[in-house]
Formats: C-alpha cells, structure tokens, sequence
C-alpha cells in the first residue's frame, strides 16, 4: 500500500491492490495530493458503513485528467475527489454537470457511471459549515469575501449570491476578476460591489458586513501578512479562513484579539465531503465518522 499512487498504478488491479485488504475504488486526484486529509475521512466512514471499498490519494501531472479518469472508469472506481490544480480542467472530461458546479465554473467530485457526472460540494456546503461554526444562517448575512479570482472564492460568491445573502462585498488583488464575477451574479436582490483590498473604503465596507470569508491563499505560508488591512476587522464581526493548515492563521489571530468569532476552514472541508459521500453512496451522511478520520490527521 502506498500513501500516494501515480497513474501507472492504475495498470491493473492486482497491481493497484497489492498489500491492500480493500479494492481502492475511490480516490483525491491532485498535484501535489500528498497533504490531502480527504482518505483518513472517507476511508473511516466507508469502514464504519462497511463499504469494501479503499479510498486512495491519486497524483495526477495537470494534462493527464482525462487519462486518469479513464484508467479509474477501466478498473471499475466508483468516481473520484478532485483537488488543486484540477477543478476547471476535468469540467472537459465531464458527460454531465451538476447545475451547482456548473454556476461555480468547477468540479470537486466526479461520480462514474456509464456517464461520468460532475458535482461541486464545496460552497453548497458552507451554509452548513457556518451554521455550525457561528450557529447562524449565511443568507441572513452580509457577507464579504476576500479572493474571488480563486476556484474557492469564486464558489463562495456564487453560492452566496444564490442564496439571497443580504449584500455581497468580493475583495480582490486583481480587480477585474471581481468586477467580471460581480456582473455573472448579479440579481436585484443581490447587491454584490467589487474593490481590491487596498481600496479607501474597504474598511468602512467591512464595517458594515457580518461576515468577513477568507478565501485567499494568504495565510497558508508562515509570515504571510493580513489578507486585508487590520483595522478592517471589528469585534462584531464573525471572521471564516477557509484555510485550516495552519489552524490558526494571522487573520484569525487577529480577528481574535479583536474580539470576533472565528473559524477555521476544517468545517467546509468536513461538509463537502460528506456530500461528496452521499454523491457515491446516496445513504446516511456519515457526518461523526468523517469528524472523527479528519480529527486523526490533525
Ligand atoms: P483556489 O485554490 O481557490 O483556486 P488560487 O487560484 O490560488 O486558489 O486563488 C487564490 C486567490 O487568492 C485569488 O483570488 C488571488 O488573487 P488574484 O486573482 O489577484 O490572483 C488571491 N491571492 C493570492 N495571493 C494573494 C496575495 N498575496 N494578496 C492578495 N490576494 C492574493
């Protein structure tokens, strides 16, 4: 068994199953993939619900998609998780796409079948993720998010503009990605305005959302800074990074010693896999086993 496969060990069965006491039917494909916590999660509630089913980190070179969901189909997977750097490349090698993954641009999880369906369980499931976290409904909100020119950020905006959030800020570096994403989800009870975070008014726009969401990749590196100038966070506001490695990054250091409620991106991550799970298996959601194997990994 190894802790993370290449497509060459999709040649045959006997290959890919060597030491192993489950047939490796499911798998994360990325590059890198070897930090991904999604088998310890999985593989505890497929053993917890008794699936004879092993769930494996697949590294997949960005160009090969295709060939690794062919090889995967060949050897009988019941689909997949796609991660980093995958998400818009393997929408091409979709039959078919859910509405949710088509709106958000990307696909996280593939379902096989004799089609090959594609899904995006990572923003339908940040409603859940807040409501746990904060024990309060995102639609009710106003919410700003930090980074939409990224798949994650992009997913984010979309799902809060879907879901009638009350007012819509999207930060980013680039401005035109804003700018374009704020006219693709524009609705009139939306009202969605687009600025880069070293815009005048962003603090006083900040102060008035409830929710600050980081969806930047600020945070994941030691000594990164802020993702947004410090005095923009206020002790009324409930502040989510969807980073969760590190747990704690500077942004929820600082919202923090502010006085606002934080959380890290463990919750999200949680949620879209246990509907990622019902996409294969259409049972219970496994939610306590897959806490648990996600818990192991910290
Ligand atoms: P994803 O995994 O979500 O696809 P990504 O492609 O790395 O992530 O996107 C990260 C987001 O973080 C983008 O919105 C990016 O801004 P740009 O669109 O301007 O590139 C933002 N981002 C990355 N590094 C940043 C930095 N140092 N400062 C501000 N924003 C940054």
């Amino acid at each position: 068994m190894k802790d993370v496969y290449q497509i060459s060990d999709l040649a045959s069965r006997d290959l890919l199953d060597e030491g192993a006491d489950k047939p490796a039917r499911l798998a994360v494909i990325g590059f890198p993939v070897a930090h991904s916590a999604s088998p310890a999660m999985h593989q505890e509630a497929l053993d917890d619900l008794g699936e004879d089913v092993r769930y494996i980190r697949l590294e997949v070179p960005p160009g090969q998609v295709a060939e690794a969901i062919d090889r995967m189909k060949a050897l009988d997977f019941i689909g997949c998780n796609v991660t980093v750097p995958h998400k818009f490349e393997v929408i091409d090698c979709c039959d078919d796409v859910s509405d949710d993954a088509r709106a958000m641009g990307a696909v996280n999880t593939l379902v096989f079948g004799d089609q090959t369906t594609g899904h995006n369980t990572d923003a339908t499931e940040l409603i859940h993720a807040i409501q746990e976290d904060f024990g309060v409904n995102l639609a009710d909100l106003k919410v700003m998010i930090l980074g939409v020119g990224g798949g994650a950020g992009r997913a984010v905006a979309t799902q809060c503009a879907r879901i009638g959030c009350r007012e819509l800020w999207l930060i980013n570096r680039t401005l035109e990605k804003a700018t374009k994403l704020s006219g693709q989800l524009a609705r009139p009870e939306v009202k969605i305005s687009s600025m880069t975070p070293d815009d005048p008014s962003l603090s006083e726009a900040a102060h008035r959302a409830d929710i600050v969401i980081n969806a930047t990749s600020v945070g994941l590196k030691y000594g990164d800074p802020l993702p947004l100038p410090m005095e923009c966070i206020q002790s009324h506001h409930m502040v989510y990074d969807m980073i969760y490695n590190p747990a704690e990054t500077p942004l929820i250091k600082h919202a923090k010693s502010e006085g606002a409620h934080t959380a890290n991106g463990l919750s999200m991550l949680l949620h879209q896999g246990v509907l990622a799970y019902e996409c294969w298996f259409s049972k219970e959601k496994p939610l306590e086993p897959m806490r648990r194997g996600l818990i192991s990994t910290l």
